[in-house]
C-alpha cells in the first residue's frame, strides 16, 4: 500500500524516492502534456491582471516552497509578492488590498497558524488560493480556490515529497499567470512547460547520487555546525536544507544568501565548518564562485551541488563536487532538493536519530 515503507528502512528515504513519480502526477495535472500548456484544473475566481501584490503564507518547509514560488512568480508574471511566516502574516497587521490575492501553502491543511492567516486574509476580503496535499482539511475547504498537491499519504515528520509536489503547482501557477498577464508569449509558456515536463527524469537522474552523499554525510555527522549558501531560488533551498538537517539529525545548521556570507557567517568559516553551495548554473553562478572562493581562502570546507562541471573546481581546490544533470536553471529547485534530502536524511542515519520521527516535532502543529 501506499502507506507501508515497502523496501525502504524509513519513511523519509521512500518519501524522497516516490518524488519523480508524485512530481510528475502532480504535473499531469496542471499542464497539457502534448500542447505544452498550463492547464489548471479550477477557474480562478480572478484575473492575474487585476492582482496588485500576492501574499504567500506557510510555515516550515511549505513556507521555502511559498519562497521560490515568489521568485518563480516575480520573474515570470512580474507580479510583486510577498513571502510571510504564517504567525507573522496574522499578527502584524500589514496593510492588505481587498481584492489582491493570498496564498497558503500546507501539506496537512490543518496547521494552526496557516488556518488563522487564511481566516485573517478572507477578513480583509482577500482572494484565497490553497495548495494544499489533504484536499479534505480545513484550509482546503475554507479557501476559496484549492490546488491540490498529489504527493499521497506523506507519513515522515520532515517534509520531502509534500515540498517538491508544491513546487510543481506554484511553478504551474507563475507560468499561468504570466500568460494571463501577458508577460509570457506562447513560445514562452511552451519552452517552460517543457522545462516542466522534464523534472521527473531529472530527479530520478538526481537519486543517482545517493552513493556519493551517503559517504558525505559520514563527515558531516562529525559537524557542530553546518552552513547552506545559495543566490536566487537556491537561496530559499538552502534555508531548506539547513532546516531538514536540523530536524532530523540536530546538528545545527543555517542557510544564507550566498551574496550575505561577507556580512556575518563568514566569522564562522573554519576547516570545521562545512559549507554546502547550492549553485545550477544559471545567470548568478559566477557570483556564487567568488563566494565560494572568499569560503575557500578561510580554509572552509565545500560541498559544492551543480551542473557546471569543471568550472569551479578550475577555481578552488578543496571542494567535493555532486554533479546534477544539466538542465535549464529556471526550475532547478526542483531536481536540487533531491539532494539536499538525502544529505540531511543519510547523516540522520550516520547519527542514528529517529529520522521518521524527530523529537519535539509534530507532522502536523494544530496549536497556534
Ligand atoms: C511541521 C512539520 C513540517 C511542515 C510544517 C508545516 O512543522 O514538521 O514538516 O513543513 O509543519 O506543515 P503543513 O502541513 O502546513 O505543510
Amino acid at each position: 500500500s501506499l502507506v507501508d515503507k515497502a523496501n525502504f528502512r524509513h519513511f523519509m528515504a521512500k518519501e524522497i524516492h516516490e518524488q519523480p513519480e508524485v512530481v510528475g502526477h502532480t504535473l499531469a495535472r496542471y499542464v497539457d502534456m502534448a500542447a505544452e500548456r498550463v492547464l489548471l484544473p479550477v477557474n480562478l475566481p480572478f484575473d492575474f491582471r487585476d492582482i496588485k501584490r500576492v501574499s504567500i503564507i506557510a510555515c516550515g518547509t511549505a513556507n521555502y516552497a511559498g519562497y521560490i514560488g515568489k521568485y518563480w512568480l516575480e520573474r515570470l508574471a512580474r507580479l510583486p509578492v510577498e513571502i510571510d511566516i504564517a504567525s507573522e502574516f496574522r499578527y502584524r497587521e500589514a496593510p492588505l488590498s481587498e481584492g489582491d490575492l493570498a496564498i497558503f501553502i500546507s501539506q496537512s491543511g490543518e496547521t494552526a497558524d496557516t488556518l488563522a492567516a487564511l481566516r485573517y486574509a478572507k477578513e480583509h476580503r482577500l482572494h484565497t488560493l490553497s495548495v494544499v496535499n489533504v484536499t479534505t482539511s480545513t484550509i482546503a475547504r475554507e479557501s476559496e480556490t484549492m490546488l491540490q498537491t498529489l504527493a499521497g499519504p506523506e507519513i515522515g515528520v520532515a517534509s520531502t515529497k509534500a515540498f517538491t509536489c508544491q513546487l510543481m503547482v506554484l511553478a504551474a501557477l507563475a507560468i499561468a499567470a504570466g500568460k494571463a498577464r501577458g508577460e509570457l508569449s506562447e513560445e514562452d509558456e511552451s519552452r517552460l512547460v517543457h522545462g516542466l515536463i522534464e523534472i521527473p527524469r531529472l530527479m530520478s537522474e538526481a537519486l543517482n547520487t545517493e552513493p556519493q552523499i551517503d559517504r558525505l554525510a559520514r563527515d558531516i555527522a562529525k559537524s557542530r555546525d553546518v552552513l547552506y549558501l545559495g543566490r536566487g531560488t537556491s537561496y530559499p533551498l538552502a534555508l531548506e536544507g539547513a532546516l531538514k538537517l536540523k530536524e532530523i539529525s540536530y546538528i545545527h545548521a543555517e542557510g544564507y544568501a550566498a551574496g550575505e556570507l561577507k556580512h556575518g557567517p563568514i566569522a564562522l568559516i573554519d576547516e570545521n565548518i562545512p559549507v554546502v553551495v547550492i549553485a545550477p548554473y544559471d545567470r548568478v553562478f559566477e557570483k556564487t564562485v567568488s563566494n565560494m572562493q572568499e569560503v575557500a581562502a578561510r580554509g572552509g570546507n565545500i560541498i559544492l551541488m551543480t551542473d557546471a562541471k569543471g568550472a569551479a573546481e578550475a577555481t578552488i581546490e578543496s571542494l567535493v563536487t555532486i554533479i546534477l544533470p544539466d538542465m535549464a536553471a529556471t526550475f532547478a529547485a526542483l531536481v536540487y532538493a533531491v539532494p539536499v534530502q538525502l544529505l540531511a536524511y543519510h547523516t540522520a542515519v550516520v547519527m542514528g536519530t529517529d529520522v521518521d520521527q524527530p523529537r519535539n516535532l509534530a507532522k502536523s502543529v494544530t496549536v497556534e
